[in-house]
């Protein structure tokens, strides 16, 4: 998640400047390809085989209901790692799809589906070009998956708009846009606010032998993401900012207790397609 658990072990150097869609995916693909053992090694327990986390703050979708019921729906998820929430949309009786860009993170998904009997379809692919038809799903979502490493964002909410069925819901979570002012340090210094807010200027790290751009994160206002889903028909039903649990001493990357008691790391949007 965000700025960032370095993924891999190569000397890099993050910097911020503008990059392409193609670069970030091109970036992005390979860095989680090479993430994702210690991904699911580090988080897999808090994620829960088949459970289903918004974030590192630990709250729940059984907490939330930001999906509604999921009984009988077909339900999509993008950026879906180890498919662990489309999972447990597939206990509660739904329809569920991952759809990840990182090979390596499905063929985690395929590991839990044996371990656990609960078995997820899941698709390799990028959120700004779906592989699936019109009007398909009833529900898209996404924890902390693909939105915030595209860079043609309207052509990833273009993509949600087009497989959901008139209606449908979306619902996703981000590092909340506030974040982006701090250092990614999950101590004080992670408290003092040391960059613009308003500069959207991606965050990329670039692999310091090769100078190959190795990945990358954008940011946009809560402005910018309330405009994206007006624009595209949706009505903005809810804006999550779930609290700190006091006794939750976990830390992930930026994310923990000293920072999260004070300032809001996770930003869940809620959102109808107008039908
Ligand atoms: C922080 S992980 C979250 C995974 C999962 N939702 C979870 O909670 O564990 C972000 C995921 O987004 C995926 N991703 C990044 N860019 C993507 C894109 N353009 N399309 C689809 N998935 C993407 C990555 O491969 C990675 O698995």
């Amino acid at each position: 998640m965000e700025q960032t658990p370095n993924s891999s072990d190569r000397p890099v150097h993050a910097e911020r400047r503008p990059v392409t869609e193609k670069e970030s995916r091109r970036a992005n693909g390979p860095d989680w390809d090479r993430y994702a053992d210690e991904y699911q090694a580090t988080h897999g327990a808090f994620l829960g085989d088949a459970g289903f986390v918004w974030g590192p703050e630990g709250i729940t979708e059984a907490e939330l209901g930001l999906l509604g019921d999921v009984g009988g729906k077909d339900v999509l998820e993008l950026g879906s790692g180890a498919c662990q929430c489309s999972r447990w949309v597939a206990t509660k009786g739904g329809r569920a799809i991952g759809l990840d860009l990182s090979y390596r993170q499905l063929q985690h998904s395929h590991r839990l589906d044996l371990e656990t009997g609960v078995e997820v379809p899941a698709v390799q692919g990028t959120a700004t070009n779906l592989p699936f038809r019109d009007a398909t799903f009833d529900i898209v979502f996404c924890s902390f998956g693909a939105l915030q490493f595209v860079a043609d964002i309207e052509d990833a909410i273009a993509e949600t708009v087009r497989v959901l069925r008139p209606g449908g819901r979306f619902a996703f979570s981000i590092t909340h846009p506030t974040r982006w002012m701090f250092p990614d340090d999950p101590g004080e210094d992670g408290l003092v606010a040391s960059q613009s807010y308003w500069d959207r200027t991606p965050y990329v790290e670039v692999d310091a032998e090769t100078g190959i751009v190795s990945y990358v994160e954008h940011h946009r206002t809560l402005g910018d993401w309330v405009r994206l889903l007006a624009d595209a028909g949706f009505a903005l039903t809810d804006l999550a900012e779930p609290e700190w649990p006091r006794d939750h001493d976990r830390v992930w990357g930026g994310w923990s207790r000293t920072r999260g008691l004070l300032t809001p790391g996770t930003a869940i949007f809620g959102a109808n397609l107008l039908a």
